[in-house]
């Protein structure tokens, strides 16, 4: 499968935000990855329902939405309806992450689990079979703009053996501090999915850089 690079819309201009998402329709990238945060998971209010509203008028690509948020249980069923294809919720925030992973799964959506940095891929060794995607925070989540955690390529080797004993097919994303610098090595290493937000957005061309990514990690 080729590895897929998925924009952060927190990096995009808000007041340009029809024109940011048309960039990424026309763009080489796969995915949009979306950011919700809360105040109370996160140090930051990043936007909510009616945003992401606007944003899937627009989007023909799917839509990758991570939670920030404490208790994501109660919004699953409007995210589905907002038109989520993955809902990612952060393993930190759910105290019975396998019934909430259900409950994606029962809204049509693929399920995705986030980790902090300091959380073990381990710890999701007894799941791994229900979870469509692993996304490892290479930053700690609440900011865009952050530098990349250097140990994320260790995590990586792990959970790619985590997953291989259980023989499932769940990708792996990378979000957080990833540039043409980091890419190459993170899909070497096993990554499946590449966020990518200040280094796409604050690009003077946005799509070319989309390319540039896009081809470097499909050589
Ligand atoms: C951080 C978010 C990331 C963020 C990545 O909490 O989950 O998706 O937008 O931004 P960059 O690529 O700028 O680190
Ligand atoms: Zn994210």
């Amino acid at each position: 499968m080729s590895k897929l690079i998925a924009p952060s819309i927190l990096a995009a201009d808000f007041a340009n935000l029809q024109r940011d998402v048309e960039m990424v329709n026309r763009s080489d990238a796969d995915w949009f990855h979306i950011d919700i945060m809360d105040g109370v998971f996160v140090p930051n209010i990043s936007f909510g329902m009616p945003v992401l509203r606007d944003i899937a008028k627009h989007a023909t690509k799917t839509i990758d939405t991570h939670l920030m948020i404490v208790d994501p249980d109660r919004y699953v069923k409007t995210f589905a309806e907002l038109g989520c294809d993955v809902l990612t919720v952060h393993y930190e925030a759910c105290t019975h992450l396998h019934r909430t992973l259900q409950l994606i799964k029962s809204h049509g959506m693929k399920a995705g689990v986030a980790l902090n940095p300091h959380t073990s891929v381990h710890l999701l060794s007894d799941v791994i079979q229900d979870i469509d995607l692993v996304c490892l925070m290479s930053v700690n989540p609440g900011f865009g703009g952050q530098q990349f955690i250097e140990n994320t390529y260790d995590k990586i080797t792990q959970l790619k053996k985590i997953i291989g004993a259980k023989n499932t097919d769940t990708l792996i994303e990378i979000d957080g501090g990833v540039t043409d610098k980091n890419a190459v090595q993170l899909i070497e290493a096993g990554a499946d999915v590449l966020v990518a937000g200040s280094y796409v957005f604050k690009a003077t061309d946005q799509e070319a850089t989309i390319a540039h990514l896009k081809t470097l990690v499909n050589p």
